[in-house]
């Protein structure tokens, strides 16, 4: 009976280990086989067991150690009855609705076994790229309408192409696996629930634009990610997926994990080729763009973790299947976090165009508190705070451009009633003096005097004149700021103020 336990970081917070290991030594000697799995998203289930039966897969959960003798007691290997059983996991309607299509085989497969990979459809876009010139390669892709899944959703054919048009003896693949956003964690997931296909992309966006070097930028904040890729890489690399001599192509990708220190401005891309090359992370001028100039000097696609997983069914499909998925400029599928106060929070992925209102509520299944959902942070730290009059928005880039809002890297992290807005508002000023790299005045100095103008507003110190300075210092940042961390902090700040202007102590009146 092969049994799947999550090996997943959240699940092991939740204690999957241990109900993995209790199960191995109530199962002794019998024909058991426990595989570690990706985790389903699912994460008020975790720890999950599921059981491969005749019917399909059944699944328990969550599932403490001391449940372990009660679930076996009363038929566990053979799928029967018990107080946590579920069922087909993949019925439940958080499963059922989704479109999984980057993360298709997490919760499925075992994540470091090259053979379960081929088994699901792996390195079938590999095997189409192989045979195309490289420019046809960036034309899938552009074709698809996929956007930079990280944030900035900049198209990521036409950043291929600048690199493929950028003449250079050597140029460089880096996957952005520095993620630093609160409430986000499909990055992770991926490459610990799956990490052939972020290989599989990697490679496929070497023979692309002609580069033989690829590194993952990785925080040291993920051990478990570092040891399922560097598993995954060592078995690609044995069966003639990595190093050279593709599959007898006589094409070369070499692929290695390099670990971050713990900066947030090192998911910056700049600053993150800088901590690359060895150096401190500070951020570099922009232009020239790292698609020109980018590591050691060289053309370099800077691409983050979702990307580059989304490129393996975009050349196996082809870029006119993934662009069915989707709305307006926003295609294909978003992997969608939910975090913070709620109930059900895991990972949805799911078409652009689902609402906000529809993943807080059926889905994410309200708060977890259970009183109202005040407000949503989306795209993490720098993202804007979104009213429940906004609920209706429609996850699309361009939808959450026109609220003065961003979708970012598809985090959502919900708050109840009991939040004050002012306090988050001066929480992300701080967060700003905390991470500036210190390159630019109006970050590094202005985040300072942010905190010290929203203390004046709240203690009520001549309240009318420094709402006005707060703003008026919003837009030196927003203008000023050489790049995202100081450019997008306003945005919780200002989305704070003119959404809940009574936290402030203030009228409602917008600006
Ligand atoms: P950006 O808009 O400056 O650039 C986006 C990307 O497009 C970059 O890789 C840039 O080099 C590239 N690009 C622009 N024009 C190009 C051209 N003509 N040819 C080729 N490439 C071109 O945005 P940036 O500063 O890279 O990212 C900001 C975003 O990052 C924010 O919107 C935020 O949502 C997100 N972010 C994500 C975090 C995470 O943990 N995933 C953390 C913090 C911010
Ligand atoms: Fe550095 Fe902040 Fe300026 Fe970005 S905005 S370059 S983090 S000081």
């Amino acid at each position: 009976t092969r049994l799947f336990i999550s090996r997943d970081s959240t699940a092991l917070s939740l204690g999957a280990e241990l109900v993995a290991q209790t199960l191995q030594q109530h199962t002794a000697g019998q024909n058991i086989e426990i595989i570690r799995n990706g985790s389903r998203g699912l994460f008020w289930l975790e720890p999950l067991i599921e059981v491969e039966t005749d019917a399909g897969r059944v699944a328990y959960g969550p599932v403490q150690p001391e449940d372990v003798a009660s679930l076996l007691a009363s038929g566990l290997l053979e799928g029967k009855q018990h107080p946590l059983y579920l069922g087909d996991i993949e019925a439940l309607p958080y499963f059922k609705n989704q479109n999984r299509l980057t993360f298709a085989r997490v919760g499925i497969t075992d994540p470091v076994s090259l053979d379960d990979y081929l088994a699901h459809d792996g390195y079938r876009g590999l095997k189409n790229a192989l045979a195309l010139q490289p420019a046809d390669i960036v034309k899938q892709v552009t074709e698809s309408g996929l956007r930079g899944r990280g944030g900035a959703a900049f198209p990521t054919g036409i950043k291929w192409n600048t690199v493929l048009n950028a003449p250079a003896e050597q140029k460089y693949i880096v996957c952005n696996a520095d993620e630093g956003d609160s409430g986000t964690f499909s990055d992770r997931m991926i490459m610990e629930g799956d990490p052939f296909v972020l290989i599989e992309g990697m490679t496929i966006a070497g023979l692309a634009v002609g580069a033989t070097q690829g590194y993952i930028y990785l925080r040291i904040e993920y051990p478990h990610a570092k040891i399922a890729l560097n598993q995954a890489i060592a078995a690609a690399y044995e069966n003639g997926y990595l190093g050279e001599n593709i599959q007898g192509s006589g094409k070369t990708f070499h692929l290695e994990v390099r670990s971050g220190a713990g900066a947030y401005v090192c998911g910056e891309e700049t600053s993150l080729l800088e901590s690359l090359e060895g150096k401190r992370g500070l951020v570099r001028f922009k232009p020239p763009l790292p698609a020109i100039v980018g590591l050691f000097g060289k053309p370099t696609i800077v691409n983050n973790v979702i990307s580059l997983a989304s490129i393996p069914v975009i050349l196996d499909k082809g870029g006119e299947y993934y662009k069915n998925f989707g709305l307006g400029r926003s295609r294909g599928t978003l992997p969608i976090q939910l975090a913070g106060n709620i109930k059900h929070g895991g990972l949805f992925e799911a078409a652009f165009g689902v609402t906000l209102r529809e993943l807080l509520y059926d889905y994410g299944g309200g708060s977890a508190s259970g009183r109202p959902i005040r407000a949503v942070q989306v795209g993490g730290p720098l993202g804007a705070y979104m009213p429940e009059s906004q609920f209706d928005t429609p996850l699309d880039y361009e939808a959450f451009a026109a609220i003065g809002a961003v979708l970012g890297h598809g985090g959502i992290v919900v708050h109840d009633d009991t939040t004050s807005l002012a306090d988050m508002a001066r929480y992300a000023m701080e967060f700003c003096v905390e991470e500036s790299c210190g390159k630019c005045t109006p970050c590094r100095i202005g985040s300072t005097r942010g905190v010290e103008v929203i203390d004046r507003i709240l203690d009520n110190v001549d309240k009318a004149k420094n709402t006005e300075l707060l703003r008026d210092l919003c837009d030196t940042m927003t203008c000023g700021s050489l790049c995202a961390m100081g450019g997008m902090t306003p945005y919780p700040v200002l989305s704070a103020l003119n959404h809940f202007p009574e936290d402030f102590g203030l009228q409602a009146t917008k600006a």
